[in-house]
């Protein structure tokens, strides 16, 4: 069992849905909390709102200097002992290649680069770096294959990042939410979610689950029981996958065309 109390934590897209929720649980379990995101305003409040123990920096994490800034900083302010890579960003409609750069990069580069800038840190530190995931890390979905593609890679390099870490006293962890409730997910993937009778978490749920696993070590947590069975059907027998989401194909094509119309209208 691992502590959190008096840890320092790095948190990427603290500003967003389950961010915003896994700040407040990091905080009540006793963390000191460096919270990054591009929106300064929505930084600052979310320090206002802490009175001391977050520190707000803001930047763009795709850019190399930005990440170098915030290395500086936390080095500066004493070390961190926990990294999450948290910030992503989703895309149901239409891809363009200026969407897959941006999928790839955000959701699997930036963490990847990320975590080796801070490794010899968290190996002095006996640290943890945990990945957010997602259930389309591990089941290729229609309308998202970019997305799918870059939460596959996290997973692949969180595994192999686990196995290549397993002689030395730094955790490796990877956290896959299901659908959550935040804006990462457009009106359409709502609709769609609902239309098919989709388990949707709340975001309190998925920070309930980051602090259980970051007490536990657990290595690898994929939350919501229908998802965990798709998974692991998904692995061992892809076919019966294949037709289960063929079914609703149509369904899905119908809300895919609807949200590729909005974003060619530039809606
Ligand atoms: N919600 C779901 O249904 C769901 C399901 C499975 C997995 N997940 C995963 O959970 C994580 C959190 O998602 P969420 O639902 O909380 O989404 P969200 O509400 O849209 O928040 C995304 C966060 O990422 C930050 N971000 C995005 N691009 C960034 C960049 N280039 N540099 C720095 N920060 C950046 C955003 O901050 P700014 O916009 O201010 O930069 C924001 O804080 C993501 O990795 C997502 O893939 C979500």
């Amino acid at each position: 069992m691992n502590s959190i109390q008096g840890k320092r934590v790095l948190l990427t897209g603290a500003t967003g849905g389950i961010g915003k929720a896994m700040l407040q649980l990091l905080l009540v379990s006793g963390a000191e909390v460096v919270v990054t995101g591009r929106d300064e305003t929505a930084l600052n409040q979310l320090a206002s709102a802490a009175q001391g123990r977050v520190y707000p920096f803001a930047a763009d994490l795709n850019d190399e200097q930005n990440r170098q800034a915030l290395y500086a900083l936390c080095a500066a302010a004493g070390d961190i002992d926990i990294l999450i890579n948290n910030a992503g960003i989703s895309q149901f409609s239409a891809h363009t290649e200026q969407d897959f750069a941006a999928l790839l990069t955000t959701n699997l580069l930036s963490p990847m680069q990320l975590t080796q800038l801070f490794m010899p840190m968290l190996k002095q530190r006996a640290g943890t770096v945990l990945n957010v995931g997602s259930t389309f890390g591990s089941i290729g979905y229609a309308g998202f294959s970019g997305y799918c593609a870059s939460k596959f890679g996290l997973r692949g390099y969180t595994e192999a990042l686990q196995r290549e870490l397993a002689d030395s006293k730094v955790q490796v962890l990877y956290l896959a939410p299901r659908a959550t409730r935040t804006a990462i997910n457009s009106p359409e993937v709502d609709a769609l979610n609902q239309a098919l009778g989709q388990g949707v978490d709340l975001p309190e749920q998925v920070a309930k689950a980051l602090i259980e696993q970051l007490v536990n070590g657990d290595k690898r947590r994929y939350l919501g029981t229908a998802e965990n069975i798709f998974i692991r059907l998904n692995a061992l027998l892809p076919g019966l996958v294949d037709r289960a989401l063929g079914s609703k194909l149509k369904q899905i094509k119908q809300y895919f065309r609807s949200a590729t119309a909005k974003n060619s209208v530039g809606v």
